[in-house]
């Protein structure tokens, strides 16, 4: 992409953040990514909802599961803007399409984003539906959000990868599910394409490379987050083990879909007793 692309761009952001930011009260500080299943974890009874088709520029999702919209308006005393749902390389978006929002959130003056998504488990220690914090990621997607003229305004040329999942907002997540006493595991999250499922030779591979958990998302927001100084909190759903852990299961998009829906209660009051005690 040459330099002018990159400046439109810009601007096609410019145009969907100020759409946004006329239609919502509040001065959004926090952003939730919201996974695959997983758009109810959160109370939304006042606020604003804007369904993504009436954002101008917005790419816009097919994926069944996956709900289009935000909402903004306050939880627990935060100002919150929702993503309820997400876009993915594999529906055939460009890595600038997956990170449009995140560059969204960065000109609404957002510091702060909690990224959730679905998972397959690598790590045999963790089971189907536990949460999982994830404490750094793999970028397997063969494509990087930053690639191309640089977006000076936003962040550097190089950014620092090494505290992408925040040290002190890990910390914080630990304490909070121990308090009310949820589950949360930690590791490592690598990204692939996708759509298909790994295969077991793969999963084998990259649990080799040091991966705890699979998916097809996350990565490119939170490169995207990380150059323009937004802290990012991230959490996965353990959906299923992932290919060839457990040799006669079958993976399936319905099971993980299911799963999420079982622990989207779990996962919402989580992130509530984190807003509650963020710093501010
Ligand atoms: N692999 C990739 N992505 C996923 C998986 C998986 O096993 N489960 C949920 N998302």
């Amino acid at each position: 992409m040459n330099a002018s692309c990159r400046e439109e761009l810009l601007q096609k952001i410019e145009e969907a953040t100020a759409m946004v930011q006329r239609r919502i009260r509040i001065e959004p500080e926090v952003a939730i990514i919201c996974g695959s299943g997983l758009s109810q974890i959160l109370p939304t009874e006042d606020g604003e909802t804007i369904t993504w088709n009436e954002i101008p520029h917005f790419p816009l999702s097919t994926v069944a599961g996956h709900r289009g919209d935000f909402w903004a308006g306050e939880i627990n005393g935060r100002k919150i803007l929702l993503q309820r749902g997400r876009v993915h390389c594999y529906e055939g978006f460009t890595i600038d399409e997956v990170s449009f929002s995140v560059r969204m959130f960065a000109l609404l003056g957002i510091k702060t984003l909690i990224i959730t998504n679905a998972a397959g488990a690598i790590n045999s220690d963790f089971a189907v539906g536990e949460l999982v914090l994830i404490t750094d990621h793999i970028n397997f997607l063969g494509d990087n959000p930053l690639r191309g003229e640089n977006f000076d305004r936003l962040g550097p040329r190089f950014p620092d990868m090494s505290d992408a999942y925040s040290s002190r907002l890990r910390t914080l997540a630990k304490e909070v599910a121990s308090s009310t006493k949820i589950t949360l595991k930690e590791g490592v999250y690598i990204a692939v394409l996708g759509p298909s499922y790994e295969t077991p030779a793969e999963i084998r591979a990259f649990r080799t490379l040091g991966a705890d958990l699979v998916g097809m998302s996350t990565v490119p927001e939170v490169i995207t987050a990380v150059h323009a100084g937004i802290e990012v909190l991230g959490i996965s759903c353990a959906t299923n083990m992932a290919a060839g852990i457990d040799p006669q299961a079958r993976l399936s998009h319905k099971e993980v879909i299911k799963v999420t829906k079982r622990k989207e209660q779990e996962l919402g009051k989580l992130i509530t007793s984190i807003l509650q005690r963020l710093p501010s």
